[in-house]
């Protein structure tokens, strides 16, 4: 009640406000009498949608959430950094408070723009900012990425946002023209993409992740007071997904078709969010000796969900422009949630953000929530990598390599 009414207070001043202002500076002299009022009810109408606008995006953010602290010395990897998505956003805001960063980008062009972007933000010209070649689609491109920012961050990774990920967008661009005339060539094409969904926006990190976890490890060791984390981008999607267990390279087309391929790929993050919270604090207590760990030193993990962003993810419909810049966020915005999963102290690890507030996380059969299904997913996902199950379904693209 309390919050209907501050909208309604709100929304109302707003529009009186822009009213008030209009008619004052377009006074009845300039415009005959009819035109005044136009123009007094259009910048009306223009204050209350504005303000309507901003409360769609703003309402579920937690503002009080504003850790600006001072990130020097520390480094943040960040996959999936191409300018104007919420991994550039990310990099923009951890780089601005003080830290190094190592974004991953697909091709020389993306990586350069956002490294250029980036550094323009300060006027001392420095070296806090690099970016390594990856594609999620080839595992070999993953472990060499892996292995180059192990001796870029040698001293460490404090902030390991998993970030890259496609969209149902993709469909259009994996079409193989080899199934020009095949009659089937639909369902095919739908088992294509659905494989390289369930390659890059689930195996892919699940190997990036496990080739940094020595990493974060030591970190967390070197520093036993500043915890090391790691966030994997989800999504609500995940809300309404189920794991196919017997080949979630091909979730069934019948439930929920392409969608339920996306929603299964961000369940997996956060299921692998959690386990990976399991097993980096086990390798921790493992390390320490003692097999009880020092109670400080920790490496916490994340799943979140940044909410409806406008990024490079959603469709070019230029006639939709006007609707999406009023319901969706900026990349900025949608990164707070991801900035407060790498800075927020109160934190425990293993929880899943929104909107910057801790949530239950959802899925159909509750496997979000069930320790046994982490650990089953884990083990099903170490099979499938360690028999190349990816390579049966995907071509692997020809990754590009960087130029010294
Ligand atoms: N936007 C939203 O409303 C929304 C909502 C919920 C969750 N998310 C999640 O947010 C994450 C970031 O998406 P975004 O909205 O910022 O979209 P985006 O601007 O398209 O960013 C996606 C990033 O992933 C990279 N990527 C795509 N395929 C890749 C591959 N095969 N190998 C390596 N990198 C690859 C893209 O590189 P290229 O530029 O080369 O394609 C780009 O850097 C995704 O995981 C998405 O699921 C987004």
């Amino acid at each position: 009640m309390g919050t209907m009414f501050s909208f309604l207070a709100k929304a109302g001043a707003s529009s009186a406000l822009s009213g008030l202002a209009a008619s004052h500076i377009l006074s009845p002299e300039m415009l005959p009498p009819p035109l005044h009022t136009l123009a007094t009810v259009l910048a009306a109408m223009t204050g209350l949608l504005y303000y309507i606008k901003v409360w769609i995006h703003e309402y579920y953010i937690d503002w009080s959430y504003n850790d600006n602290s001072d990130l020097t010395g520390r480094t943040a990897v960040v996959t999936g950094g191409t300018v104007n998505g919420l991994g550039f956003a990310t990099a923009e805001i951890l780089y601005e408070q003080g830290a190094k960063v190592i974004i991953t980008v697909r091709t020389k062009e993306k990586g350069e723009a956002a490294i250029t972007k980036l550094k323009g933000q300060t006027s001392i010209g420095d070296d806090r900012a690099s970016y390594v070649l990856c594609d999620f689609v080839s595992e070999a491109s993953v472990r060499n990425c892996a292995a180059e920012i192990r001796s870029k961050a040698s001293s460490g990774i404090d902030f390991l946002v998993l970030n890259a990920g496609i969209s149902g967008r993709y469909v259009s661009k994996a079409g193989d023209t080899m199934l020009k005339n095949d009659p089937h060539a639909e369902a095919k094409m739908k088992n294509k993409f659905t494989a390289l969904v369930w390659m890059i926006n689930y195996i892919g990190p699940w190997i990036f992740a496990k080739e940094l976890m020595p990493l974060l490890v030591k970190t967390a060791q070197r520093k036993p007071s500043d915890h090391p984390r790691v966030v994997w981008v989800s999504s609500g999607a995940h809300k309404r997904a189920s794991i196919h267990w017997e080949d979630p390279f091909h979730p069934d087309q019948a439930r929920a078709g392409l969608v339920s391929s996306y929603g299964q790929s961000k369940l997996g993050n956060l299921m692998h969010a959690r386990e990976y919270q399991k097993r980096v604090r086990e390798l921790l207590r493992e390390e320490s000796g003692d097999g009880k760990g020092s109670e400080k030193m920790d490496v916490k993990c994340f799943a979140i969900t940044p909410g409806l962003v406008w990024t490079n993810f959603i469709p070019k419909f230029r006639l939709l422009y006007p609707l999406f810049w009023f319901l969706m966020r900026s990349p900025r915005m949608g990164a707070q949630v991801i900035k407060m999963a790498c800075l927020d102290n109160d934190l425990k690890g293993g929880e899943y953000l929104s909107n910057c507030y801790v949530k239950e996380s959802e899925g159909i059969d509750g496997c979000s929530k069930d320790e046994e299904q982490w650990q089953r997913l884990w083990e099903l996902t170490a099979k499938h990598v360690e028999e190349k199950e990816h390579e049966k379904y995907i071509e692997i693209p020809n990754v590009e390599k960087k130029a010294n």
